[in-house]
């Protein structure tokens, strides 16, 4: 179902413009991307210290992101969402609650490399990315060999990714993907919230809705690993 547009859009995403620092068109792809926009973020001015960057793909309403800044202020956070409507949200929350240290870009995921220097990042998270089961749009999920190969490109050697669904497809799928593209298993539920990780989970808005389903959450990390030899 398409998503309104949200009253004033366009004047409540300018009360946020000290947050966003990217708003692309929609979909280009990554050739395409670079010869328009590439525009290398220095992320030392933009947060005004150095520190670990943490990314998350695909932030929704913002909840995760604000709750993992605040329990880790010395952090930066930048939060990728490509819908203008949804990211909105997220971003009148960051300011609402007063959060010193998240960004975000309103781009497709795609487009990252055009924005983040290579090995920039510490951490990325993935929360409740569509599965996309459908064997025509393997190349749109957000764990794709394409997806895994820019999210290379952005961590640091030993970076990790963490990754929640409610999907069994897309977990089994993730899990194949990440050991045959250079990212080793840390380790891996498929009940997060009946598991020892359950404790320091932060629940998102798309988790609290498959739990009051009763559905369970499969949750994995993995981390940056040298490419094997072919
Ligand atoms: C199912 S929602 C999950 C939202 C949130 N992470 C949560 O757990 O509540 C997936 C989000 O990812 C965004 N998204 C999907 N593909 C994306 C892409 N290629 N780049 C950036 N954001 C994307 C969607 O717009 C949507 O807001």
């Amino acid at each position: 179902m398409r998503m309104r547009r949200k009253r004033n859009l366009e004047a409540r995403m300018q009360a946020c413009e000290e947050l966003l620092l990217v708003r692309g068109r929609p979909m280009l792809n990554l050739k395409e991307a670079a010869e328009h926009y590439r525009a290398r973020l220095d992320l030392e001015a933009v947060f005004g210290r150095k520190g670990e960057c943490v990314l998350e793909v695909g932030c929704g309403n913002g909840a995760f992101i604000a709750e993992l800044a605040r329990r880790f202020p010395e952090k930066n956070f930048l939060a990728v969402e490509v819908c203008t409507n949804v990211i909105l949200t997220a971003m009148e929350r960051v300011q609402r609650e007063g959060i010193q240290n998240v960004r975000f870009l309103n781009i497709p995921a795609e487009i990252l490399p055009c924005y983040l220097s290579e090995g920039g990042m510490s951490e990325i998270y993935l929360n409740f990315s569509t599965p996309l089961p459908a064997a025509n749009c393997e190349k749109q999920r957000l764990t794709s060999p394409r997806f895994l190969q820019i999210y290379r490109t952005l961590l640091r050697d030993g970076g990790e990714i963490s990754q929640k669904t409610d999907s069994a497809f897309f977990f089994d799928y993730s899990l194949a993907r990440y050991a045959e593209n250079g990212f080793a298993l840390l380790c891996a539920t498929r009940d997060l919230h009946a598991s020892e990780y359950a404790a320091d989970n932060i629940v998102t808005e798309y988790e609290a809705n498959f739990l009051a389903q009763g559905k369970p959450i499969y949750m994995a990390r993995v981390k940056k690993v040298p490419l094997a030899e072919p």
